[in-house]
């Protein structure tokens, strides 16, 4: 379960960049009866999304599947052999625990719940919506379980339309809302004990009993739930970095040409790569050094320096961009900078020196300088285990600034795309 969900978290990336027109299912034909293939890094918009009794999910359209974030869709036929049978999309797919205590898929389709284990459906079934979950309507738009503990006891949520039910599978009593606030949900998924409710290629995390909706949502499938190539490229990119940070919020941060990848919030070893042109506007691209400070997040380019309070989105405080020499006290181009903690000494790298700049004084300038043992240094950060610096390809860590300025042994190098960005080359 850990491998295979570290795996799935180094997959959990992708940039929206696979737009194109929905796939045409109609056009999709059978290879030979064996395979049919849907790209799902175009916008698909999924019929029902659950996990088998591994953990793996299995994401439905059509008369197509796909096994975890990446790989191709195959027939759902081959799998679950009577569903197609039935002639018509799934309505809603649940994992939940049956009466031998391993997970079954229970697969809902117009009026029908169908019980596979593993690939079998379970004798004496499909049976009706009516019988297995009285008080729920058929042609449900989706369905999730909430085992107690995420829900008050331990239930199953449906969607149809605007509409929520609440089952209780003890009681099998129903409790119905209208959660106007949420999309329709299409299809809807229990992943790490969060809730997803997905709608066209988007989905919004929303909370189980509740429905609040915290944060910036919807966002893209593709982004979070696939493996798009293009997304894959901007992560595992060997192309060095321009600047690297916590961004105030002790998320890492990290800046290459257009894009810039943050540490998810939720999974604190996945990156996920945005266009800085969305996200940093006044920036644009080609961030030359950052660094945080009191809670803000600094970006040094050219001559100027932008401050960013950190949030759900970055906002530009008043009265910047600054020139480098009035804030800072420096002439650009910088190539790094770093603040160690709640300290306020900055350093700056340029080329092989690194000065130290005390931001609490007024005005700042330069108060000391040492001499580095690179040449030249992409990106450089601070954080409790220590300084880290980038160089092409490579990363090295220092435990402090200054063995980062005195130490004359290079300590081993370590590779960016496979120890800091979890890519598997
Ligand atoms: C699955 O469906 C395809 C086309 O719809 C068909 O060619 C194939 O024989 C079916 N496979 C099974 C195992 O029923
Ligand atoms: C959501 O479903 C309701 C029916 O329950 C419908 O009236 C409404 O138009 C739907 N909203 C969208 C955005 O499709
Ligand atoms: C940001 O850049 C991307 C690609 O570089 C471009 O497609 C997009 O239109 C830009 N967005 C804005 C808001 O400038």
């Amino acid at each position: 379960m850990k491998t295979m969900l570290s795996h799935c978290l180094c997959l959990w990336l992708a940039l929206a960049l696979c737009h194109s027109a929905p796939p045409n299912l109609d056009k999709m034909t059978a290879d030979e009866g064996q395979v049919a293939q849907v790209d799902r890094c175009e916008a698909v918009e999924f019929d029902a999304i659950a996990p088998d009794n591994q953990g793996v999910p299995y994401f439905f359209k059509g008369d197509v599947m796909w096994r975890g974030f990446h790989g191709p869709s195959e027939l759902i036929n081959g799998s679950f052999k009577e569903l197609m049978e039935q002639q018509g999309p799934i309505n809603a797919v649940l994992s939940q625990d049956a009466e031998d205590a391993d997970k079954h898929l229970f697969f809902l389709m117009k009026d029908k719940v169908f019980n596979y284990h593993e690939q079998t459906l379970e004798e004496g079934w499909p049976k009706t919506i009516s019988e297995v979950f009285p008080g729920i309507p058929d042609h449900v738009d989706a369905a999730v379980e909430c085992p107690k503990g995420e829900c008050v006891r331990d239930s199953v949520i449906f969607f149809k339309g605007c509409e929520v039910h609440h089952y209780d599978t003890q009681t099998k009593k129903v409790k119905s809302s209208h959660w106007s606030h949420m999309p329709n949900c299409t299809a809807a998924l229990r992943w790490q004990n969060h809730y997803y409710c997905f709608h066209g290629n988007q989905f919004t995390k929303f909370h189980p009993v509740t429905g609040t909706v915290t944060g910036t949502y919807p966002k893209d499938v593709r982004d979070y739930f696939m493996k798009c190539p293009n997304f894959e490229r901007e992560r595992c990119s060997h192309v060095p970095l321009d600047a690297i940070a916590s961004d105030g919020l002790e998320r890492a941060v990290a800046f290459r040409g257009d894009y810039f990848l943050r540490e998810d919030e939720e999974n604190r070893d996945g990156w996920h790569a945005f266009p800085i042109n969305e996200s940093f506007k006044e920036v644009q691209s080609d961030a030359e050094a950052v660094f945080s400070y009191a809670r803000l997040l600094y970006i040094v380019k050219g001559n100027k320096v932008f401050a960013y309070k950190s949030g759900d989105q970055y906002q530009l405080v008043e009265g910047y961009p600054k020139t480098l020499q009035e804030e800072l006290g420096v002439e650009g181009p910088l190539d790094a900078t770093f603040v160690c903690g709640d300290y306020s000494t900055l350093y700056v790298i340029k080329g092989q020196q690194m000065f130290e700049v005390e931001l609490s004084a007024t005005p700042r300038a330069v108060v000391k300088e040492a001499r580095l043992p690179f040449p030249k240094v992409d990106a450089a950060m601070c954080s409790p285990s220590g300084v880290r610096v980038t160089v092409g390809a490579q990363f090295y860590e220092y435990e402090s600034p200054r063995l980062l300025a005195f130490s004359r042994i290079r300590p081993q190098p370590h590779k960016i795309t496979l120890e800091m960005f979890g890519c598997d080359h």
